[in-house]
């Protein structure tokens, strides 16, 4: 078998450009390189330990498949599933809350900026990293495709494996984080703020028309010069739409510079909007044709699943037997 990557992605609703080329694009171009076995699951149990609607949960977790999906990662390389479908990860977790200290999560701090955010501290919330942990070890995964944001959360999981090896035998291989070197996609209204929900106006949704999206793109945020130029710490705002056109076109900001060289504004980001517009033409067919097919996206997610089981029930066997249950 092919070195397995297992990644996780919360069901957190509607994805803008930012979470496109954060985290997906770079999952399935790994997918797409044929080294790896690709697992994928919706993190549902994770995202109950923030606030939530019970009656918009399912609708979460299907439309964060739908978005996968459509964004390219295909079912038949790679295994899609909901985390609580496969009931070994929580199990897992319990295990490993046992070699965990409190310490350890205390250090964490992703914990600390969501309950200074005014989440409610609850257990989940401060055990999350290490369900993470077991959703990446129950299926001994080599490498973990995650946000820069996650690094904190990934070195704990490797700390398990350490520890648990230690004190058990050697079982689980130390999981590699592969973090993204994709540009930071900034806030098109604001653009010295990260691409955000919360701000709606400067973000760029995967589902935006074309229309909207050269709207949205010719109406950004710049500055008076009058020459495209790439200078992040200045001028951050055509520094970004630089960003976005060198991500989506595959090349470098200092290329597209210099392909843009004696363009005005107006033409520059005339260019941008086609190009994301033609980028995300393929996705936005793709997702409105699953969402006409829900049952399809359900079998896949069911297909996913059958695939993954199987693996995780023989680590949570193995695991049993060397802590001593019988
Ligand atoms: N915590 C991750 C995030 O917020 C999501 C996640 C949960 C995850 N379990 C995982 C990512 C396992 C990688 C592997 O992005």
């Amino acid at each position: 078998m092919k070195p397995l990557i297992v990644s996780g992605i919360k069901p957190s609703g509607i994805l803008h450009i930012g979470n496109y080329l954060g985290m997906i694009k770079q999952a399935v171009d790994l997918q797409n390189s044929d080294k790896y076995s690709y697992f994928y699951f919706i993190a549902d149990l994770h995202s109950l330990t923030t606030k939530y609607d019970p009656k918009e949960k399912s609708k979460e977790v299907m439309e964060a498949a739908i978005d996968l999906l459509s964004a390219g990662i295909d079912p038949k390389k790679s295994a899609l599933f909901v985390q609580s479908h496969i009931l070994e990860h929580a199990n897992l977790a319990w295990i490993f809350n046992t070699i965990t200290s409190m310490g350890q999560l205390e250090r964490m701090v992703e914990y600390k900026e969501k309950v200074a955010d005014g989440q409610t501290p609850n257990a989940g919330l401060f055990d999350y990293p290490v369900l993470m942990a077991a959703d990446i070890l129950i299926y001994k995964a080599q490498k973990v495709p995650v946000g820069e944001d996650q690094r904190q959360h990934l070195e704990l999981a490797r700390d398990i494996a350490r520890s648990f090896n230690k004190r058990f035998g050697k079982t689980f291989p130390e999981p590699a984080g592969v973090y993204t070197k994709a540009l930071r996609v900034m806030s098109l209204s604001d653009p010295k703020k990260k691409m955000s929900k919360t701000a709606p106006a400067g973000c760029l949704y995967l589902s935006d028309s074309p229309k909207k999206i050269k709207e949205k793109i010719n109406t950004a945020v710049t500055d008076s010069h009058k020459e495209v130029g790439y200078d992040p710490e200045n001028r951050p705002g055509i520094s970004n739409l630089i960003n976005i056109y060198a991500e989506f076109s595959g090349t470098s900001p200092e290329a597209a510079v210099k392909q843009f060289k004696g363009a005005s504004y107006k033409e520059f980001k005339a260019a941008v909007g086609e190009l994301v517009a033609l980028k995300l033409q393929d996705t936005q067919e793709r997702k409105a044709n699953l969402e006409k097919d829900k049952k399809e996206v359900l079998r896949i997610l069911e297909n996913g699943a059958e695939t993954a089981r199987p693996i995780a029930k023989k680590t949570l066997e193995e695991v049993k037997s060397r802590v001593g249950l019988i």
